[in-house]
């Protein structure tokens, strides 16, 4: 952990919403990456932003979620989902039997966009790389995409509504594009929608253990 200064443990000592992560807990494999993202420059954000948010779980992740930015919240505690949406993910993650804990979350830029604005292709491209790192250092089995940002950056041009839930392989490893858990919140057809994707999840898991889904495209 030499070179990685206390206050980059800010980020990674803040608790999620009845979490139990804490230094300790954290894959010191991350910390160079995590020390990097703290200090970019790459794009505007950067000079907006409270905290980096630049992923929290283990590398060692079988199943990868990739929402779009931090919110409020996030910005706050430099903590991914943590927010409302956090919260509603935590539930839909409960409900097949995993915690926060067992799986890698991050999003597709690491610095809260002001406002809540929509992340923009300029900021995304600039961040894209850590990402890009981030899902090798992880490699999933699985990679859930929340929200039509993440699903781009495989499926450009498709559309939620037609592929949610469809397991689709892409660059090797299967990806299972769902709904934004802030959309799907307060909605209630939405809502339902992503809760049986997510009930499907154990499943592709262990299929993508044994066997390659075939494209959907
Ligand atoms: N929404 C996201 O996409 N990511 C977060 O970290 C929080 C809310
Ligand atoms: Fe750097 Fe990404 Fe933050 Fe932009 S959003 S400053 S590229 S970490």
């Amino acid at each position: 952990m030499e070179g990685f200064p206390p206050r980059c443990y800010d980020n990674l000592m803040a608790q999620p919403p009845g979490g139990t992560a804490s230094v300790s807990t954290i894959d010191p494999i991350w910390a160079p990456l995590y020390e990097e993202v703290a200090d970019c420059p790459r794009c505007p954000l950067a000079r907006t932003r409270s905290r980096t948010v630049p992923g929290a779980g283990p590398a060692a992740a079988d199943i990868m979620l990739i929402g779009e930015a931090p919110g409020a919240r996030e910005d706050d505690l430099g903590v991914p989902f943590v927010g409302p949406a956090g919260k509603f993910l935590d539930e839909l993650l409960a409900g097949i039997g995993l915690s926060r804990e067992a799986v890698y979350i991050a999003n597709v830029v690491k610095c809260r966009p002001p406002g809540n604005r929509d992340p923009e292709p300029n900021k995304i491209e600039a961040c894209a790389d850590y990402l890009d790192r981030q899902i090798t250092m992880v490699d999933p089995r699985v990679i859930v995409t929340l929200g039509r940002f993440s699903m781009a950056r495989w499926f450009p041009g498709q559309t939620i509504a037609r592929i949610h839930g469809k397991a689709m392989r892409a660059e090797g490893r299967m990806i299972v594009p769902m709904y934004h858990p802030a959309a799907a919140l307060h909605n209630g057809s939405l809502r339902s929608v992503i809760e049986a994707d997510f009930a499907t999840l154990p499943g592709l898991i262990a299929q993508a253990a044994t066997s390659a889904p075939e494209a959907v495209r």
